[in-house]
């Protein structure tokens, strides 16, 4: 099979990809190899997809004409399309950049998928899409129509301009919902990252809402198992489906969405102390104020997930956090 997989020099791109190039399939990867966090951390990752089945071009999604010409020449079996502005808070500084690449990013991909007949269409969608949703766990069946930043917005956005083609040309989509991925060549820009940096150079840690928030905090081989076996199952129209009696998450459309999180949120104090056991240093923490767009908690119900692939995230922070500070260690040498 070949697949087109965008963000390949990203934190799951990256992931992903070294698992489709294990597995023999040959990958195009795009990325643009933006500065919102260090350029060399994501040459690093591309660095080490060395292999005959696997080609790289810098391309921006938003990049209508390249992208055309990217689908017309490479005729992709299957998209995984994982490069987005990713980043709740950073939505709130620079709001552009989201249209960019999330919403004219997403639309040049459909158009790509469309007009080349790709098989299916992965793409990532998250769990901040569940916004002032209060109900747990987290369900694909409840509506999500009240996000709480710019960047959850246009992941929702997303998945509606998935499900337009999967109704109007029959394009099979998945949108996926992630929920707070973490592990080895993780984004310096989340929390488990600049902790562990500020902790090891004897820096205090910002510690936000007080500490009282939960998070259904994901570990990269479990995103990345899902998403391969995921692949395969491509969604079919429902002509039974309506949208009285169905879920949201399907429809008379070859589209669905599925929550892929570990389904047992943990305490943001927990993941903390977790850490501090892999590193041996304890956090001096500065309690801080939640921050504007940051939900409270969240819990993904994996019902649907296991359901079709047998198989749900369930790595132990205390073990993923250890495989994290391990590759932090070796990879920065300290
Ligand atoms: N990591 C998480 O916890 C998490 C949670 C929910 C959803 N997601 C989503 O999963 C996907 C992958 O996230 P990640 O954590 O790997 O992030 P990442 O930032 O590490 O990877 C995204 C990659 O996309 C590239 N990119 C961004 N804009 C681009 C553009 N316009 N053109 C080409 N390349 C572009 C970036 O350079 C980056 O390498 C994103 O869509 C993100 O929104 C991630």
């Amino acid at each position: 099979m070949k697949y087109l997989v965008t963000g390949a020099a990203g934190f799951i791109g990256f992931h992903v990809s070294e698992r489709l190039l294990n597995a023999g399939h040959q990958v195009v990867g795009i990325d643009n190899l933006n500065d919102y966090y260090d350029v060399s951390l994501k040459q690093a990752r591309l660095d080490r997809l060395v292999s005959p089945l696997f080609s790289f071009h810098k391309i921006d999604l938003a990049d209508r004409v390249a992208m055309e010409a990217l689908f017309a020449s490479e005729k992709f079996d299957r998209v995984i399309h994982l490069a987005a502005q990713a980043g709740v808070r950073y939505s709130l500084e620079n709001p552009h950049a989201y249209a960019e690449s999330n919403l004219i990013g997403h639309l040049n991909i459909l158009e790509g998928c469309r007009h080349n007949r790709v098989q299916h269409l992965l793409y990532a969608s998250s769990s901040s899409v569940y916004g002032l949703n209060r109900k747990m766990p987290f369900s694909t069946d409840d509506s999500v129509d009240h996000p709480v930043s710019l960047y959850a917005a246009t992941k929702k956005a997303n998945e509606l301009m998935s499900h337009t083609y999967s109704h109007l040309y029959g394009l099979p989509t998945t949108g996926l919902r992630f929920f707070t991925v973490y592990g080895p060549w993780g984004r310096p820009d989340m929390a488990l990252f600049k902790f562990t940096k500020a902790m090891i150079e004897g820096k205090s840690i910002d510690v936000y809402n007080y500490g009282k928030m939960k998070r259904d905090f994901t570990y990269i081989d479990d995103i990345a198992e899902a998403i391969i076996r995921l692949q395969d199952v491509i969604p079919e129209a429902n002509p039974e489906w309506t949208v009285e009696t169905g879920s949201p998450a399907t429809s008379s459309a070859p589209y669905r969405v599925y929550n892929i999180g570990n389904s047992s949120p943990v305490e943001l104090m927990d993941y903390i102390t977790a850490l501090e056991e892999a590193l041996g240093i304890e956090a001096d923490k500065n309690m801080m104020p939640i921050q504007p767009g940051d939900v409270l908690n969240t819990s993904a119900d994996t019902k649907a997930l296991y359901e079709v692939i047998g198989f749900k995230p369930q790595t132990s922070v205390k073990d993923g956090v250890k495989n994290f500070v391990d590759w932090y260690r070796e990879f920065y040498k300290v």
